[in-house]
């Protein structure tokens, strides 16, 4: 689908594209030693990684061991106590719209349509009504909600209430989305469906994802990396790389060898942590 009218800006000069080259090779996300403490406790310590442009990062691990307080620092939500994280070489001082954040819950406007929900992160884009909507429209279409501009969230499933949460994300364009257990209420078929639709919009929007699961699968399914937290390690990760084929989005992926190994490696370390 062509987005070039809407979300995309015009077309690039030379120039652009080879800033853009350069900075593809460097990381969009970097945290450096990065500490954060709770009233005096430690929650991460020292924690240190890299993202690269259009990387996904899936992330697992037990609850509470800082999963979403690492998500909550990169969103800016929260400061590290220590250390530095950076977006494009850039310290992280706040929220910002190169960043969105998916919430496991919907968090949309009940008294609003789809269609107002999704062009509300537009509001302070400079564009105006009629630009809006349009946006509004190609990102709804993008998520497989066209048809149901004028609903209004009660009218809507658990499923597609989900996808419009993603589209009000979506539509602002971010280079950086954070997702954190965005498809836990939802059924297992549903589930499948929306990882394969991330992946089909993550190939579009050229976008990096951040992504916190409980599940083994969909955190296999979705990464080119996996940050596995381990309990009482303070943020410190276990990293796993998978390589599947392209598409990445094609369901064949789930009984590929590859994803069956990966998830082997990982159910044994995550059992290893249990015992
Ligand atoms: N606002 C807060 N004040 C004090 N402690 C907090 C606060 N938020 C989180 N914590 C503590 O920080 C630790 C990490 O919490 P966090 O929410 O990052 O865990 P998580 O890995 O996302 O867990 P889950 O999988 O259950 O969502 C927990 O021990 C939690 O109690
Ligand atoms: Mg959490």
């Amino acid at each position: 689908m062509d987005m070039s009218s809407t979300l995309a800006l015009s077309p690039q000069s030379t120039s652009e594209q080879s800033e853009d080259a350069a900075r593809s090779v460097k990381p969009i996300l970097r945290f450096d030693r990065v500490g954060l403490e709770y009233d005096g406790r430690d929650v991460l310590k020292e924690l240190s990684f890299s993202v690269n442009r259009g990387e996904v990062i899936t992330v697992l691990g037990p609850s509470g061991c800082g999963k979403t307080t690492m998500l909550n620092i990169v969103a800016g939500f929260l400061q590290p106590s220590s250390g530095i994280a950076l977006v494009n070489d850039r310290e992280i001082a706040g929220p910002g719209p190169d960043r969105g954040v998916v919430f496991q819950s919907y968090a949309l406007f009940d008294w609003m349509t789809v269609e107002d929900n999704i062009a509300f992160s537009l509001r302070c884009s400079g564009k105006n009504r009629s630009q809006q909507n349009a946006v509004a429209k190609d990102v709804a279409k993008l998520v497989g909600l066209q048809g149901f501009e004028k609903s209004y969230p009660y009218q809507l499933s658990g499923g597609m209430r989900q996808r419009c949460g993603l589209a009000r994300v979506l539509a602002a364009n971010p280079s950086v989305m954070l997702m954190d257990e965005p498809f836990a209420a939802v059924d297992v078929q549903t589930r499948e469906t929306l990882q394969e639709e991330i992946l089909r919009i993550k190939t579009e929007t050229k976008c990096t994802i951040i992504f916190i699961t409980h599940s083994i699968d969909e955190a296999v399914f979705l990464a080119d990396r996996i940050f596995l937290m381990r309990k009482g390690r303070l943020g410190a990760f276990d990293e796993f790389t998978v390589n599947l084929p392209e598409p990445r989005g094609s369901s064949e992926n789930r009984l590929h060898p590859e994803f069956l190994s990966v998830r082997e490696q990982i159910y044994r370390a995550m059992r290893a942590d249990a015992s």
